[in-house]
């Protein structure tokens, strides 16, 4: 990769900015999953044990811009670090006035970014701020690095010096082992609720995987352009003519696009509703199909167990409902059993790892979704290609 590296910088004693993605999902104030937390750890490890003077810094969901709401505050990441690291970690709110200084060793953080105006429209103004708060400027949020914010790419045009970190390089590192020379056959598995979300990547896979596995709503689609009923389940019937063309593309490149043999419906999205197994061609019109059924399974298990390289992105099913949460569990296990190297990423795919003690088993795991999915579509990403430019 044509960028600096954190190994190849002299950090001691220097003020050391880092952008991580530290993003985490809460649900009624608590952390949910705190795996961004943990993949963050090492950069800040290593600029402690280094002696640096370090900043960390992150957005926080989508708050309106130019406004501190205290929903989308640190303090809970902030606190959560502390204890992780042992040592307290305060969070600074007025770092835009009176930039902060950390001792040789110590770490503070800066309030969300995004409560900065000119934050998202990555601002020139902005980013010179943030670039004057450091003498290196390390991008170790590989989550964020899709997004051409201030925060991301503009702090690095303007920073004395830039670099990647190590989370960065890892999940990077993960995605190229497939995207250049995988062991093949090749296969991916992408899951979500809409085509139309994930058109371009499903276009881009189908180009060169030699088997794509739909999985969510998006299968429902294929399963209605293959001309299967699907009653009331998640589909897009505007893209049925698109699902189409992706079949029609897989055939000409001698590609497979795998479709469910049964499925499990139910009538309503609630954990009460019964789960029942159907074959793919006898869906009623009243019933929503909220995962794949067993014998499925089954055949997907035996498809993953001949893999010589698995792409994970998305669950196959409604997992968080324990009657429909058997396809992504199985297809996870089969996964971590398989001899394959495998990278599974993207936010759903993280929470049905840790629901099910995935992650062991799994080659690399991407903390990134949308950026993820952008890296297989276009090899590159914003953040990546300024910490390049910056090199030449
Ligand atoms: C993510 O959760 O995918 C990243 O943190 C990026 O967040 P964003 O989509 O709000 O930019």
């Amino acid at each position: 990769m044509r960028f600096r590296k954190l190994e190849d910088m002299e950090i001691a004693g220097r003020r050391v900015l880092v952008r991580q993605d530290l993003n985490v999902p809460f649900s009624r104030g608590m952390i949910t999953s705190t795996k961004r937390i943990e993949a963050s750890l090492p950069m800040i490890r290593a600029a402690i044990d280094a002696g640096a003077r370090t900043l960390l810094m992150s957005h926080l969901g989508r708050p309106a811009e130019g406004r501190a709401e205290e929903r989308y505050s640190l303090a809970p990441v902030a606190r959560h670090l502390s204890g992780c690291l042992g040592r307290d970690i305060p969070l600074v709110t007025d770092y835009l006035d009176n930039p902060p200084v950390p001792a040789p060793g110590e770490v503070a953080m800066l309030e969300n970014v995004r409560f900065n105006r000119g934050e998202y429209d990555n601002d020139d103004v902005l980013s010179r701020r943030y670039a004057r708060m450091c003498d290196l400027f390390v991008m170790d949020a590989f989550g964020a690095a899709h997004r051409a914010q201030a925060s991301t790419t503009g702090v690095a045009a303007y920073a004395p010096q830039v670099c990647a970190g190590p989370l960065l390089l890892a999940e990077l590192e993960g995605l190229d082992r497939v995207l250049s020379d995988p062991a093949r056959p090749l296969m991916a598995i992408v899951g979500g609720a809409k085509v139309s979300s994930k058109l371009t990547v499903l276009e881009s896979l189908v180009s060169f995987v030699d088997l794509l596995v739909p999985g969510g709503g998006i299968a429902n689609t294929f399963l209605a352009a293959a001309g299967h009923p699907v009653g009331q389940s998640l589909h897009e019937p505007d893209l049925i003519g698109e699902a189409n063309r992706l079949f029609g593309l897989a055939r000409e490149q001698g590609r497979e696009i795998s479709m469910p043999r049964d499925v499990v419906v139910g009538r309503t999205l609630s954990d009460d509703t019964p789960a029942i197994v159907r074959p793919v061609g006898d869906i009623d019109d009243t019933d929503r199909i909220l995962d794949i059924g067993p014998r499925t399974s089954e055949y997907y298990g035996e498809l993953v167990r001949q893999a010589g390289t698995i792409l994970w992105n998305g669950p196959v099913g409604v997992f968080e409902l324990d009657q429909f949460a058997a396809g992504t569990r199985r297809l996870g296990q089969a996964i971590v059993a398989s001899a394959g190297y495998s990278v599974a990423g993207g936010g759903d795919t993280l929470a049905a790892i840790d629901r099910f003690g995935l992650e062991p088993g799994i080659s690399t795991i991407c903390t990134g979704g949308g950026a993820f999915l952008e890296y297989i579509e276009n090899r590159s990403l914003p953040a990546v290609k300024m910490l390049e430019r910056r090199e030449e």
